[in-house]
């Protein structure tokens, strides 16, 4: 029995047991010779049924750095999981380049780059980080699908502290620079946050479990998993229409029991993202968020969205939105951010999308916002709407304030606002409904909220058949970025 003591003392699980951890009975087989290991495991295994490849960075040789044959041995785990169409995962716990092996140890790095670009959208590409992961060293896990951090153990950045300090002469803490909470929270650079090393593995096989093994698993072919009902009970929004509410209760009463996986939960909380099961079948959440700032889409929320539809739409993953959103969040800090192109990347992905895509317009579905969200005209499959949904250009003060500038200004203050009150009610009976968007087949039908688990399940059922198109014969589009 090897010793992990040096590990153990910083905390951190060794490479060896954490492979154990990860695969099915806690059995891998090693793919490279202990003596041309150089630092990384290189294994292939089953988690939970499924096969997977998976590189293991050894921090006891030589701090986990990545030298040429250390490089060499990820870009082999890397090929084969392209070749065997499966998972592939690293688990991340390195001093980043080897630095006696100099511009040999940085070209090692290109080369995983290339081919987890090419492994992109072909299989899924899962990243753990279980200790450092500095330098250039932290785009491999960047490159990848989902990367999962723990609190106190891990952390990424492009300079480190003392870098940082030398070159801005800011000051700032590991944690603080690049520890779980702030790639969890702030940059969005991770998706899953765990407390320790197993609940992070659980977690890691909880997702493996959702995803298919690769690109090829046609529609409706994908393996199910078993499923319970879910409780109902939780499926409503409150009647005043301005209150806010949890829209994750609505998911879990819409779904399969528990079967829900919230993905980059503590980041752009406006919107929710995630794998749920209905009746078995892996499906792509996209909800508004009305718990947090309205559910607005902004910078990050549109980003966060973009990037999982896009990955739905790569593993044949239907979607599923549900929307309840005023628009995109005005202001002079987000469109210096970039609000357009950021937003433009939401539509951009629902557009391009061609897996089955169903919206449900719960309640607000205002401007562009409404329009980016799973609309009917960026090719959603099917519409969906709840009693007193609004489909609408703007709520109705704002409406109001430009639509009677002009008749308001000669007014005298008091009859102003009475005025503009008498206005804005007109206009939320005339306008802040559904009537126009069922006419023009923008919503196909209104549902009550209970029978939405029933709707999207009989509607899957028929989507599942829809033919996908592989290639319109152009490379590809050119997403915003
Ligand atoms: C060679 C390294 C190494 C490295 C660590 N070691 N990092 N050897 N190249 N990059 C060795 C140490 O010399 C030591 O060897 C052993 O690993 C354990 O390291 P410690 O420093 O004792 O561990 P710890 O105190 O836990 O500190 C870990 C650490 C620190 C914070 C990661 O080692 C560190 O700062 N390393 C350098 C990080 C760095 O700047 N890397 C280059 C980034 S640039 P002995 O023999 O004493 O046990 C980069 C470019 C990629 O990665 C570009 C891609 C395009």
């Amino acid at each position: 029995m090897p010793s992990y003591e040096s590990q153990h003392k910083k905390g951190k699980l060794h490479a060896e047991e954490r492979l154990r951890l990860l695969f099915d009975g806690g059995i891998y087989k090693e793919l490279i010779t202990e003596k041309a290991r150089d630092g990384v495991y290189i294994c292939e295994g089953v988690v939970c049924g499924v096969p997977v490849v998976v590189a293991a960075q050894d921090f006891m040789f030589k701090g986990g750095s990545l030298g040429a044959r250390h490089g060499a041995n990820i870009a082999f785990a890397l090929d084969l999981a392209i070749k065997r169409k499966c998972p592939f995962i690293c688990i991340n716990d390195s001093g980043g380049a080897r630095i006696q092996e100099g511009v040999d140890a940085l070209a090692a790095y290109g080369n995983i780059f290339f081919r987890h670009t090419k492994a992109s959208g072909v299989v899924p590409q899962i990243s753990i980080i279980d200790g450092p992961c500095a330098g250039g060293a932290a785009y491999s896990p960047g490159l990848t699908d989902f990367v999962f951090v723990v609190e106190n153990l891990s952390y990424m950045f492009i300079t480190g502290p003392s870098v940082v300090k030398s070159v801005t002469k800011e000051q700032v803490s590991t944690e603080n620079l690049g520890g779980a909470a702030v790639h969890a929270s702030e940059s969005g650079v991770a998706h899953f946050k765990n407390q320790n090393e197993k609940e992070c593995f659980e977690q890691v096989r909880k997702l493996i479990s959702l995803l298919p093994q690769n690109n090829r698993q046609k529609l409706g072919r994908q393996k199910k998993r078993s499923w319970m009902p879910p409780k109902i009970e939780t499926v409503q929004i409150p009647k005043d229409r301005k209150k806010g509410y949890d829209v994750r209760n609505i998911i879990a009463g819409v779904f399969d029991e528990d079967s829900f996986l919230e993905i980059q939960s503590d980041f752009a909380r406006s919107v929710v993202v995630g794998f749920a099961g209905l009746e078995g079948q892996t499906i792509g959440i996209v909800a508004s968020q009305p718990l947090f700032m309205a559910g607005v889409l902004d910078c990050n929320s549109s980003d966060k969205a973009a990037r999982f539809v896009r990955f739905c739409d790569a593993f044949n993953i239907p979607i599923v939105t549900f929307t309840d959103v005023t628009g995109f969040l005005p202001g002079t800090v987000q469109e210096r951010m970039g609000i357009i192109r950021h937003g433009a990347k939401l539509l951009f992905a629902f557009s391009e999308a061609t897996v089955p895509k169903i919206n449900v317009i719960l309640r607000k579905a205002y401007g562009g916002a409404y329009i980016a969200m799973n609309s009917k005209t960026l090719g959603a499959d099917r519409v969906y709407a709840w009693p007193n949904a609004e489909v609408a250009v703007m709520g109705e003060s704002g409406a109001v304030e430009i639509l009677y500038a002009k008749e308001a200004r000669p007014l005298p203050e008091g009859e102003k606002d009475a005025f503009l009150q008498k206005k804005a009610i007109e206009y939320r009976q005339q306008m802040m409904n559904c009537d126009r968007a069922l006419k023009m087949g923008f919503v196909d039908e209104m549902i009550f909220p209970e029978q939405t688990r029933e709707k999207l399940v009989h509607t899957m059922k028929g989507l599942l058949k829809k033919r996908r198109p592989f290639s319109s014969g152009k490379r590809h589009g050119c997403i915003p970025l």
